[in-house]
Parts: structure tokens; sequence; C-alpha cells
């Protein structure tokens, strides 16, 4: 197949690259020279395990080329939207201008009856509104939904091999050129047995946005049962543990802690609510904004936990902050639960000394008021408390004797409950962890 991918952030370069790793000819497309320039290197702009391999190998056997001119489209049976919808300044309602602008641009060049197919995360409405302004100039072009579910950190391997393919189609009960070319294009998972859903368009949009906000209920009802477990010593690693045995609920993403972040959970809320909202629905969704406090109550809840621990001020006190990235294998720190907290501390007094493996520069352009290391034993040093915020793997198997030779008080804030409680209150450290 011959496609185009338009917008190559996060969403766009992992997909551009994977559809040519399957023998697609892909060209990548986007209006910022830097990121095509540096992708054409072979240089992600952001850390994605498996990326820059596929980048290099891909371009250098011809099946993908990145362009900032959307004539470079014009050949393709299928465009991929995949440009950014971030919250609008100001509102919980998302962005939609750099969508817009995407599919009128491929209009412009799009071939004879090429299908655009929309990636981004969209308000439900979106699609069916852009199909009706694509048909006013370009009646010969359809407009499909397809989100995508891929996490960061494991972007290559959920493009290539994902859990389910949706379609979202005009009528899905009528054979479609669009699910023709889609099930082309996703050959190798269909062949691999991937369930394939073809719905309409409203329903594509949907499950994107109802699938992020069950992933984020199911984290803010675990940090909900944590503050429980605060108030009446029980433990809710073992609680979690104990009713993900049952099947119905699962034991993924019960992992309780300092909250969810990134570019996709906390704003696709947000924007579901607001959209909500416009439908006349706003009923259904108030319990999002219950979903939104209770994680945005375990950043300063942190906080206040380490300001006990000091003594009840942190005026003068060193926090050495051991992560900055929303989650591991990431160096995105869009609303970053690690990045937000390490920043309260700094206001409250504290000098807060940082490290991540991948996410310091992104986070010094953030905050550049928090002191950065690239060493973690740097971050450490002469602290009073250690905060491990972000789940690494080399801070997960943290033991006290890794900290003492370096901090200068035995306090430990497990922010992640990923540290070996025992470990630590027998060598006389005092352990604080999220709900136990
Ligand atoms: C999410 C969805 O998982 C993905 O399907 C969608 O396409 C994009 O949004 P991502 O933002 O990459 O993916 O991160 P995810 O792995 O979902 O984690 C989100 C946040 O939740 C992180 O901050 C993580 O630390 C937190 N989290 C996750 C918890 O606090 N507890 C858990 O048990 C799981």
């Amino acid at each position: 197949m011959t496609m185009s991918v338009v917008g190559c952030g996060y969403l766009g370069a992992v997909h551009a690259a994977s559809m040519a790793s399957l023998g697609h000819r892909v060209v990548g497309l986007d209006i910022d020279a830097n990121k095509i320039r540096s992708l054409e290197s072979g240089t992600a702009p952001f850390f994605e395990p498996g990326l820059p391999e596929l980048l290099l190998r891909d371009q250098e056997n011809g099946s993908l080329e990145f362009s900032t001119d959307f004539h470079a489209a014009a050949e393709a049976d299928l465009h991929f939207i995949c440009v950014g919808t971030p919250q609008r300044e100001g509102e919980h309602r998302a962005n939609l201008d750099y969508v817009d602008a995407a599919f009128a641009s491929i209009a412009s060049v799009a071939k004879e009856g090429a299908v655009l197919v929309g990636k981004s995360t969209v308000p439900v409405g979106t699609a069916e509104r852009l199909s009706r302004e694509v048909a006013a100039s370009r009646p010969d072009l359809t407009v499909a939904w397809n989100p995508e579910f891929l996490r960061e950190g494991h972007a290559v391997e959920d493009t290539l091999r994902p859990d389910r393919l949706v379609y979202g189609v005009a009528d899905p009960d009528a054979p479609s050129r669009a699910a023709e070319l889609l099930d082309a294009v996703y050959a190798s998972a269909i062949e691999a047995g991937t369930p394939r859903l073809v719905v309409n368009l409203p329903t594509a949009e949907l499950v994107k946005t109802a699938a992020n906000s069950f992933l984020a209920t199911k984290i803010s009802f675990v940090n909900a049962m944590a503050e429980m477990c605060e108030v009446s010593g029980a433990n809710v690693t073992q609680l979690a543990d104990a009713i993900g045995h049952d099947e119905r609920i699962g034991r993924k993403f019960l992992n309780a802690g300092i909250g969810f972040g990134g570019g996709c959970l906390p704003k696709d809320i947000r924007a579901f609510s607001a959209r909500a909202g416009e439908l006349g629905a706003e009923e259904a969704l108030t319990f999002l904004r219950e979903i939104d406090l209770i994680n945005m109550r375990r950043r300063s809840r942190a906080v206040e936990a380490m300001r006990q621990m000091a003594g009840g001020s942190l005026i003068g006190v060193t926090v050495g902050v051991l992560g900055t990235a929303f989650k591991p294998f990431s160096d995105d720190v869009r609303d970053s639960p690690a990045l937000s907290i390490a920043q309260q501390l700094q206001l409250q007094g504290a000098t807060v000394r940082v490290t991540d493996p991948e996410a310091v520069e992104n986070s010094r352009r953030r905050f550049p008021e928090l002191s950065y290391t690239d060493s973690m034993e740097a971050a450490v040093s002469d602290a009073d408390i250690v905060a491990v915020l972000t789940e690494w793997t080399e801070y997960r198997s943290l033991t006290p004797a890794d900290l003492e030779p370096h901090v200068r008080g035995r306090r430990v804030f497990d922010g992640r409950n990923v540290l070996d409680r025992e470990a630590f209150a027998s060598a006389g450290w005092t352990y604080q962890g999220v709900g136990r």
C-alpha cells in the first residue's frame, strides 16, 4: 500500500515507521521542518524504544520518506491523520485546529478516490463534520476513523501488534473501500487473529475516549482506595492483588501511586467531559470530574506527606527526586505528576535535586528553576528525603545500602509503591508509600 502519515509527532512518527516496516510505502508529512530533518537523520524527537532503528532501516530500504511538502502525498491511496489535539488554553475542550488544517491540506492534494483516515483522538462528532466539509470540495474522497491505542514506551510494539483494530466508517453494514484498504494495511495483524471491529464514525471516536476514561477511572479508583487504606491501616497493594484476582476486575492499572499524567489521559477525560456538556449530556460524565480530582489530590498529598516527614516544614529541606517522566521508558513530562510534585516541593521552600534516566532535558525546559543532574548519586547527595516518583527499573531495586553513603536523612517517599518497605524499615529508615 502507498500511504501518507500527516503529523510526525508521537503517534505519527511511530505509525509511519511501523507501517513502512510492514512493507508499505510511506511518506511522513509535517509542517515542522526541524522535526522532518531530525526524522530524516534517524533521530526521533522523543525517546521511544525501537523507533530510531526502524527509522533508519525503513529509510535506507526506501520504504519511508519524510517531507514538509504535502504534494509528496499525491499518489497515496490512504492518508493517516495523526496530528495532536491538545487541551485548549484556559479551557477543557480539545483544540482541533491542527486536525482541521491537516484534513484541508490533504484534501487539496489527494488523488481521486483516496481515503482520509483520522487517528487523532477527537471529540465525538468531529469525523462526521469533517466528512461533510471534505465532501463539499472533494466528493470523491472518503473519511474514516481508525483510533490508535498505543502506549508510550511500547508504541512500536503496540502499533505492530495491536490488541484490536477499530474502523469507523460512514455505513458499517455496507462493504466499504475504506475498510477494504485498512484491511490491506493491517493484513499481518488480521492474519495473526487481531479482533477487527467495523463501526460507525461516532462509535470509533468514542471507543478511544471511553477506553482512556476507563483506564483513568481504574487508576483513580485504586488511589481512592489508597486514601481509605491510609485512614484505616489497610494495605492498598494487597487489596489490589486480592481484588485483581477477580477476572472481571483484573489486576492491571490498579497500581496506587502519585496518579496518572502524560499527553493523553488527563487531557482526554477533560475534553470528553467538555464534549458531553456541548451535547447536553453533562450528567453522564460528571464522574470524570471526580476521577480528575482524586488524581490531582495525589500530587498535593504527596507533597503534604513529605512535609510531615520533614517535621512540618519543607523550608531548608533537601529532597532528592528520582524520576520526572510521567512513566518509565518515556522522556515525556507533559502533565507529569512527578515533575509537578518536584515543583511544588520547591515552591514550599525545599531544595530539590532532580534526576531521571531520560527526561532531564525535557524537565529542565519545563521547570528550569529546579536543580537537575544526570547522576542518581548526585540527586540524593545530602538529601533529607529521597522521593521515588517514577518507577524506572533502576529505582525499583534501590536498597538502603545504595542510598546510605549519599543521604543526610534516612527518609524515603515511595510515590509508586515499588521499594522494599521491610528492607527500608528494618534498616532504620522512615518509609512512606501510598496507601500502605
Ligand atoms: C494511554 C493509554 O494507555 C493508551 O492506550 C492511549 O493510546 C494513550 O494513553 P500512555 O499515556 O502512554 O497511554 O500511558 P499509560 O501506560 O496508560 O499510563 C498513564 C499514566 O497512568 C502514567 O502516568 C502511569 O504512571 C499511570 N498509571 C498507570 C498509574 O498510576 N497506575 C497504574 O496502575 C497504571
